[in-house]
């Protein structure tokens, strides 16, 4: 099972104050140091975190595969096209939710969605579909030409206990089957370390987009060394 980790919040944390730290690409790095198989980065329309620059650096330094996550319109397959990632996750976008909150609709939007895969496609980037763990999802990725999809882990993050061991069979049953078609599949979002393990273990699933859990870790774990820096600075 490979791990790719998304840094948006690093970048988060840096529009928190519009100053040039922390430095996404910095993060990108460390991860890759630390075993991550790949980078992932959501650059909204609203450029409320990551910015077109990052995608421009990141493009240059990752060393093992940039994923970018956008939003299915003119405008990102343009900027798409010019920098070229290793893959492009198309995700639905609503303007002031939190995070992205729910998969693509590709059954109601197939055409558009063939659309733009091709398109990314002719430029050499290989296209993933971020789709909830539905069949008919799976069949309408599959027409639409996608190489890859990644299963929303969202309602099995948030499912109450009792709920859990289904949603855990749905994203096994549509894992199964989307390998079946020959996509690469992937899942990601609201993965934890307390929940990630179950989902590890589907045998179809080849790669895990975590973001929030590990930057959220990596902010206390890092608390002490932080601090004990700052003080031995203090000792003049
Ligand atoms: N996959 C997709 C498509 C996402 O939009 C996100 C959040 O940006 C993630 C995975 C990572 O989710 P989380 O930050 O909850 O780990």
């Amino acid at each position: 099972m490979r791990l790719a980790v998304n840094i948006d919040h690093i970048a988060t944390i840096r529009e928190a104050r519009k100053a040039p730290e922390p430095e996404p690409v910095t993060a990108a790095a460390l991860a890759e140091l630390a075993g991550a198989e790949g980078i992932t980065v959501h650059l909204r329309t609203d450029r409320r975190h990551i910015r077109e620059r990052d995608v421009e650096l990141l493009r240059q330094t990752v060393q093992t595969k940039l994923n970018v996550e956008m939003a299915a319109t003119a405008e990102m397959v343009g900027i798409a096209s010019r920098i070229r990632p290793d893959q492009v996750t198309l995700v639905p976008e609503r303007p002031n939710e939190l995070t992205t909150e729910g998969g693509l609709d590709v059954v109601a939007h197939r055409a558009t969605v063939a659309d733009v895969v091709r398109q990314l496609r002719d430029a050499s980037i290989r296209v993933s579909l971020f789709i909830d763990p539905d069949p008919d999802q799976v069949q309408a990725s599959r027409q639409a030409g996608a190489d890859a999809i990644e299963f929303n882990t969202g309602p099995y993050a948030t499912a109450r206990p009792g709920e859990r061991p289904a949603q855990l069979s749905k994203l096994a049953d549509v894992a199964r089957m989307a390998a079946h078609l020959e996509f690469e599949v992937l899942a990601g979002h609201g993965l934890t370390y307390f929940n990630v393990q179950p989902i590890a273990r589907i045998a179809e699933i080849e790669e895990l987009n975590i973001g929030h859990s590990i930057v959220a870790r990596a902010s206390l774990v890092g608390m002490e060394r932080a601090v004990r820096e700052m003080v031995a600075l203090l000792v003049l």
